[in-house]
């Protein structure tokens, strides 16, 4: 195996230490880790289930695995999901994690994914002992030899960090490519229903209209065939869970069934009451489309404070983050993330340098929409008070 990269939270520590010591208080805009509780339907379901007893199903509950087939239905507008396609994981991550090792990539194997990502997709490739390759575009891939073809592509839409969401006819050249090559796809979604582009949210429910960020199983995309697909999902995000690791990958069922047994073996399982917690977040759309309200009026208010600042905001569409530079990306004006980090420290305001994402990234910083309305109140005011001192 690869070694294992340095992990990367540990180095922000000084900063930490310089904007805890505002007098206003830390304003921690650095993990997207969910800050409102967890609805009363999720737990409601949960506790309902809090005798287990016995061990629970590695594939999930039938119910469960049909529940999400119908959620794909009617929230992300793919209408053919087989339930025997389905898997809930313990949290995305670990998923990412281990895929290229569950689908028996090692050594020699390579493993691609954007060039700024999620580090995890990095991570799972150097668990495997297969080459991890950061890449700008397929192209950026060059000819493609037996030795270059990846076992394993990762797509993320909407991006971490970037916010950018890749529209059906991209993700259907992605799929016609991979196909081609014999490559298999994995898509990362679990942003799909946080899309702030004009328009979003303006359906009955509140929320997207299904397919507006297309998933990589939606007919336009794929054809109507799920060979060769995956679909990665969280529930930590849009239903506030991140502490019940609860989530699903779905897609081709003959790729599902290689995870299903060697997790089958491991143990790698979702405790009951997870499972019944997830079935009761994946019937209700209202504490979704409520979730969806709280981040778009903290994104909102973020986001101007952080312009009248003086910063740019590139793509950042969708999803939980502002990606944020300042003076561009390149030129005279465009600096280093450490410095725009170094800024907000002064201000209290604790960010994540884009450089965590890959050396692309290395001039953004990408700040979380995760934290209470007080909070970002406080972040607002400081930037503000910036503004104001600058003009
Ligand atoms: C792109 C992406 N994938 C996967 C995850 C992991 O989510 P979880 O393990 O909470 O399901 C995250 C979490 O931030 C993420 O941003």
């Amino acid at each position: 195996m690869d070694s294992l990269p340095d992990f990367p939270w540990d180095s922000l520590a000084p900063y930490k230490e310089r904007a805890s010591s505002h007098a206003g208080g830390l304003v921690d805009l650095s993990v997207g880790t969910p800050v409102d509780p967890t609805p009363d339907v999720v737990r409601s379901a949960l506790a309902a289930a809090a005798d287990a007893h016995g061990y629970p199903q590695t594939w999930g509950t039938p119910a469960l695995r049909e529940a999400v087939a119908a959620w794909f239905a009617r929230r992300r507008g793919v209408p053919d999901v087989n339930p025997d396609g389905v898997l809930p994981t313990i949290g995305s991550k670990e998923l990412v994690a281990w895929l290229p090792t569950l689908l028996g990539a090692g050594p020699g194997d390579v493993v691609a994914y954007p060039a700024v990502a999620y580090p995890t997709y990095d991570v799972g490739a150097r668990l495997a002992g297969a080459s991890p390759r950061p890449m700008a575009s397929l192209t950026a891939l060059g000819p493609m030899t037996a030795a270059t073809t990846p076992k394993l592509l990762w797509v993320n839409s909407p991006s971490n960090p970037t916010g950018q969401v890749l529209g059906h006819e991209h993700l259907a050249k992605v799929v016609r490519w991979a196909r081609q090559h014999g490559v298999i796809v994995a898509s990362d979604e679990c942003y799909a229903e946080l899309d702030w582009r004009d328009g979003a949210g303006g359906s009955t429910s509140g929320l997207p209209v299904p397919g507006a960020v297309p998933s990589i199983l939606d007919p336009r995309v794929c054809g109507g065939s799920h060979d060769g697909l995956l679909a990665v999902y969280s529930l930590s995000k849009q239903s506030s869970m991140a502490g019940y690791r609860a989530a699903f990958v779905a897609g081709d069922p003959a790729l599902v069934g290689r995870l299903l047994e060697i997790r089958k073996h491991a143990g790698m399982m979702v405790p009951w009451p997870v499972q019944q917690a997830m079935l009761a977040a994946l019937t209700d759309d209202t504490h979704v489309a409520e979730q969806r309200v709280r981040y778009g009026i903290r994104r909102g208010h973020l986001r101007s404070a952080l312009e009248h600042a003086g910063y740019c905001i590139d793509h950042s569409d969708a999803g939980l983050y502002l990606w944020v530079t300042r003076g561009g990306v390149e030129g005279a004006g465009a600096g280093s993330c450490w410095t725009i980090l170094e800024e907000m420290a002064d201000l209290g305001i604790l960010v994540a340098p884009g450089s965590f994402y890959g050396v692309a990234g290395g001039r953004h910083v990408r700040i979380a929409l995760t934290a209470t309305d007080e909070r970002i109140g406080a972040a607002v005011h400081r930037l503000t008070n910036v503004a104001a001192e600058h003009s």
